[in-house]
Protein backbone atom coordinates (compact mmCIF):
# COMPACT_ATOMS: atom_id res chain seq x y z
CA UNK A 1 0.00 0.00 0.00
CA UNK A 2 2.40 2.55 0.34
CA UNK A 3 4.27 1.65 -1.93
CA UNK A 4 0.99 2.31 -4.32
CA UNK A 5 1.31 5.45 -2.32
CA UNK A 6 4.37 6.65 -2.98
CA UNK A 7 3.81 5.20 -6.64
CA UNK A 8 1.00 7.48 -7.34
CA UNK A 9 2.57 10.73 -5.92
CA UNK A 10 5.01 10.38 -7.96
CA UNK A 11 2.88 10.02 -11.17
CA UNK A 12 0.35 12.52 -9.87
CA UNK A 13 2.35 14.85 -8.37
CA UNK A 14 5.68 15.73 -9.13
CA UNK A 15 5.46 17.01 -12.87
CA UNK A 16 3.19 19.12 -11.44
CA UNK A 17 5.93 20.75 -8.74
CA UNK A 18 8.71 21.05 -11.48
CA UNK A 19 6.05 22.46 -14.14
CA UNK A 20 6.82 26.18 -13.86
CA UNK A 21 10.75 25.42 -14.63
CA UNK A 22 10.29 23.16 -17.32
CA UNK A 23 12.78 24.22 -20.66
CA UNK A 24 10.92 22.61 -24.05
CA UNK A 25 12.66 22.75 -27.32
CA UNK A 26 10.42 23.41 -30.69
CA UNK A 27 12.20 21.96 -33.84
CA UNK A 28 9.76 23.23 -35.84
CA UNK A 29 10.68 22.01 -39.44
CA UNK A 30 13.24 19.69 -41.46
CA UNK A 31 16.45 21.45 -41.97
CA UNK A 32 19.89 20.74 -41.21
CA UNK A 33 20.42 24.19 -39.47
CA UNK A 34 18.26 23.49 -36.41
CA UNK A 35 19.63 21.33 -33.97
CA UNK A 36 20.84 21.69 -29.91
CA UNK A 37 24.62 20.92 -28.92
CA UNK A 38 25.11 19.95 -25.31
CA UNK A 39 27.84 20.96 -22.91
CA UNK A 40 27.92 17.18 -20.49
CA UNK A 41 30.86 16.66 -18.37
CA UNK A 42 34.01 14.98 -20.33
CA UNK A 43 34.79 11.85 -20.01
CA UNK A 44 35.46 8.38 -20.63
CA UNK A 45 31.99 6.29 -20.59
CA UNK A 46 32.42 2.90 -19.48
CA UNK A 47 28.88 2.97 -18.60
CA UNK A 48 25.97 5.13 -19.18
CA UNK A 49 21.86 6.47 -19.38
CA UNK A 50 20.40 8.53 -21.68
CA UNK A 51 16.84 9.85 -20.95
CA UNK A 52 14.69 12.04 -22.91
CA UNK A 53 11.64 12.91 -23.50
CA UNK A 54 10.16 13.68 -27.32
CA UNK A 55 6.59 14.56 -28.93
CA UNK A 56 6.55 13.93 -32.83
CA UNK A 57 4.72 13.04 -35.83
CA UNK A 58 7.37 11.95 -38.33
CA UNK A 59 7.00 8.77 -39.97
CA UNK A 60 10.14 8.68 -41.50
CA UNK A 61 13.45 8.07 -39.46
CA UNK A 62 14.77 10.64 -37.19
CA UNK A 63 18.04 11.15 -35.17
CA UNK A 64 16.58 12.41 -31.56
CA UNK A 65 20.19 12.40 -29.82
CA UNK A 66 23.57 11.76 -31.54
CA UNK A 67 27.18 11.12 -29.98
CA UNK A 68 30.48 11.76 -32.05
CA UNK A 69 33.79 11.15 -31.18
CA UNK A 70 36.96 11.92 -33.18
CA UNK A 71 36.79 8.52 -34.69
CA UNK A 72 33.31 7.35 -34.33
CA UNK A 73 30.52 9.20 -35.76
CA UNK A 74 27.98 7.01 -34.05
CA UNK A 75 29.58 6.44 -31.10
CA UNK A 76 26.46 6.56 -29.61
CA UNK A 77 22.90 7.83 -31.44
CA UNK A 78 19.49 7.28 -30.37
CA UNK A 79 17.64 6.74 -34.03
CA UNK A 80 13.44 6.24 -33.96
CA UNK A 81 12.56 4.10 -37.45
CA UNK A 82 8.77 4.48 -37.22
CA UNK A 83 6.41 2.73 -37.01
CA UNK A 84 7.94 0.11 -35.00
CA UNK A 85 11.90 0.04 -35.42
CA UNK A 86 14.17 1.87 -33.49
CA UNK A 87 17.89 1.87 -34.28
CA UNK A 88 20.49 1.98 -30.83
CA UNK A 89 24.01 3.02 -31.55
CA UNK A 90 27.21 2.29 -29.56
CA UNK A 91 30.77 2.73 -31.17
CA UNK A 92 29.10 2.24 -34.74
CA UNK A 93 27.40 -0.58 -33.88
CA UNK A 94 23.79 -0.65 -35.11
CA UNK A 95 21.90 -2.22 -32.82
CA UNK A 96 17.48 -2.57 -33.63
CA UNK A 97 14.78 -3.06 -31.10
CA UNK A 98 10.93 -3.80 -32.15
CA UNK A 99 9.08 -1.50 -30.17
CA UNK A 100 5.84 -0.81 -29.88
CA UNK A 101 4.34 1.24 -33.10
CA UNK A 102 4.41 5.07 -32.12
CA UNK A 103 1.12 6.98 -30.88
CA UNK A 104 0.82 10.75 -31.43
CA UNK A 105 1.92 11.94 -27.54
CA UNK A 106 5.07 12.54 -25.70
CA UNK A 107 7.19 9.72 -25.47
CA UNK A 108 10.11 8.89 -22.72
CA UNK A 109 12.63 7.07 -23.27
CA UNK A 110 15.72 5.73 -21.35
CA UNK A 111 18.94 3.82 -23.01
CA UNK A 112 21.87 2.28 -20.41
CA UNK A 113 24.41 0.98 -22.18
CA UNK A 114 27.31 -1.03 -19.73
CA UNK A 115 30.94 -1.71 -21.44
CA UNK A 116 31.86 -4.49 -19.65
CA UNK A 117 28.90 -6.86 -19.87
CA UNK A 118 27.62 -5.38 -23.49
CA UNK A 119 24.29 -5.12 -21.89
CA UNK A 120 22.25 -2.62 -23.95
CA UNK A 121 18.88 -1.51 -22.31
CA UNK A 122 16.17 0.03 -23.92
CA UNK A 123 12.95 1.80 -21.77
CA UNK A 124 9.72 3.45 -23.54
CA UNK A 125 7.52 4.85 -21.21
CA UNK A 126 6.96 2.36 -18.81
CA UNK A 127 8.50 -0.36 -20.59
CA UNK A 128 11.77 -2.03 -20.82
CA UNK A 129 12.26 -3.74 -24.31
CA UNK A 130 14.59 -7.30 -24.07
CA UNK A 131 17.35 -6.07 -23.12
CA UNK A 132 20.83 -6.64 -26.02
CA UNK A 133 24.15 -7.45 -26.00
CA UNK A 134 26.97 -5.51 -28.28
CA UNK A 135 29.67 -6.78 -29.87
CA UNK A 136 32.02 -3.82 -28.84
CA UNK A 137 33.09 -3.68 -25.29
CA UNK A 138 35.49 -0.31 -25.61
CA UNK A 139 34.20 2.78 -23.01
CA UNK A 140 32.82 5.73 -24.99
CA UNK A 141 36.08 8.31 -25.58
CA UNK A 142 35.65 11.61 -23.57
CA UNK A 143 36.13 13.57 -26.35
CA UNK A 144 32.31 14.19 -27.55
CA UNK A 145 29.88 16.23 -29.59
CA UNK A 146 26.35 15.45 -28.09
CA UNK A 147 23.53 16.83 -30.54
CA UNK A 148 19.82 17.08 -30.09
CA UNK A 149 17.85 16.74 -33.62
CA UNK A 150 20.42 15.64 -36.08
CA UNK A 151 22.45 12.55 -36.80
CA UNK A 152 25.95 13.51 -37.34
CA UNK A 153 28.16 11.85 -40.37
CA UNK A 154 30.93 13.67 -38.85
CA UNK A 155 32.43 14.90 -36.05
CA UNK A 156 30.56 17.92 -35.18
CA UNK A 157 28.36 17.71 -38.34
CA UNK A 158 27.49 16.33 -41.99
CA UNK A 159 23.94 16.25 -41.24
CA UNK A 160 21.15 14.67 -43.59
CA UNK A 161 17.93 16.29 -43.58
CA UNK A 162 16.24 13.71 -43.91
CA UNK A 163 17.41 12.49 -40.81
CA UNK A 164 16.25 15.77 -39.10
CA UNK A 165 14.12 15.78 -36.18
CA UNK A 166 10.89 18.00 -36.36
CA UNK A 167 8.98 18.20 -33.23
CA UNK A 168 9.50 19.12 -29.63
CA UNK A 169 12.01 17.24 -27.03
CA UNK A 170 12.90 18.24 -22.91
CA UNK A 171 14.35 16.46 -20.00
CA UNK A 172 17.37 15.09 -21.44
CA UNK A 173 19.92 13.74 -19.05
CA UNK A 174 22.73 12.00 -19.01
CA UNK A 175 24.97 9.81 -16.56
CA UNK A 176 28.12 7.82 -16.47
CA UNK A 177 26.43 4.50 -14.76
CA UNK A 178 23.93 2.37 -15.30
CA UNK A 179 20.75 4.24 -13.52
CA UNK A 180 19.03 1.79 -11.24
CA UNK A 181 15.17 0.33 -12.54
CA UNK A 182 13.79 2.17 -9.72
CA UNK A 183 15.20 5.80 -11.00
CA UNK A 184 14.32 4.85 -14.59
CA UNK A 185 10.73 4.06 -13.44
CA UNK A 186 10.41 7.38 -11.57
CA UNK A 187 12.30 9.37 -14.78
CA UNK A 188 9.66 7.79 -17.27
CA UNK A 189 6.33 8.54 -15.23
CA UNK A 190 7.28 12.00 -15.37
CA UNK A 191 9.55 12.86 -12.44
CA UNK A 192 11.59 15.93 -12.60
CA UNK A 193 13.40 15.32 -9.86
CA UNK A 194 15.33 12.61 -11.57
CA UNK A 195 18.39 14.61 -13.18
CA UNK A 196 21.72 13.27 -14.62
CA UNK A 197 25.54 13.94 -13.35
CA UNK A 198 27.08 14.34 -16.48
CA UNK A 199 24.05 16.12 -18.12
CA UNK A 200 21.41 17.97 -16.51
CA UNK A 201 18.51 19.18 -18.25
CA UNK A 202 17.73 21.45 -15.66
CA UNK A 203 21.28 23.44 -15.50
CA UNK A 204 20.59 24.32 -19.04
CA UNK A 205 24.09 23.97 -20.65
CA UNK A 206 22.97 23.94 -24.10
CA UNK A 207 23.29 25.78 -27.04
CA UNK A 208 20.17 25.97 -29.70
CA UNK A 209 21.51 26.37 -33.33
CA UNK A 210 18.43 27.88 -36.13
CA UNK A 211 14.87 28.12 -35.59
CA UNK A 212 14.42 26.28 -32.44
CA UNK A 213 12.02 27.94 -30.29
CA UNK A 214 13.16 27.46 -26.37
CA UNK A 215 10.33 27.83 -24.18
CA UNK A 216 9.19 27.41 -20.26
CA UNK A 217 6.58 24.94 -19.88
CA UNK A 218 4.45 24.87 -23.00
CA UNK A 219 1.12 22.51 -22.85
CA UNK A 220 3.32 19.95 -21.15
CA UNK A 221 2.67 17.26 -20.82
CA UNK A 222 -0.50 15.20 -19.62
C1 LIG B 1 14.77 -2.51 -38.31
O1 LIG B 1 15.47 -1.94 -39.39
C2 LIG B 1 16.65 -2.64 -39.75
C3 LIG B 1 17.38 -1.83 -40.81
O2 LIG B 1 16.53 -1.50 -41.87
C4 LIG B 1 16.26 -4.04 -40.22
O3 LIG B 1 17.44 -4.75 -40.51
C5 LIG B 1 15.51 -4.74 -39.09
O4 LIG B 1 15.06 -5.99 -39.52
C6 LIG B 1 14.32 -3.89 -38.67
N1 LIG B 1 13.68 -4.51 -37.53
C7 LIG B 1 12.36 -4.52 -37.38
C8 LIG B 1 11.84 -5.12 -36.14
O5 LIG B 1 11.62 -4.04 -38.21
Amino acid sequence: MRGLTVFFCLFVGCHVAGASEKTIMLFPEPTITDYVILNPTQKVLKQMTVCLRSYSDLTRDYGLLSIATPDKDNAFLIYPMPPNNISISINNEDIYFKVDPEVLDWKSSCVTWDSETGLLQLWINGKRYPGRITRTRSPISPQMFVILGQDQDSFGGKFDVAQSFVGEMCDVNMWDYVLPDSLIMAYLYNDNNVNGNTFKWIEGKYRAKGSILVSKNRFYPK
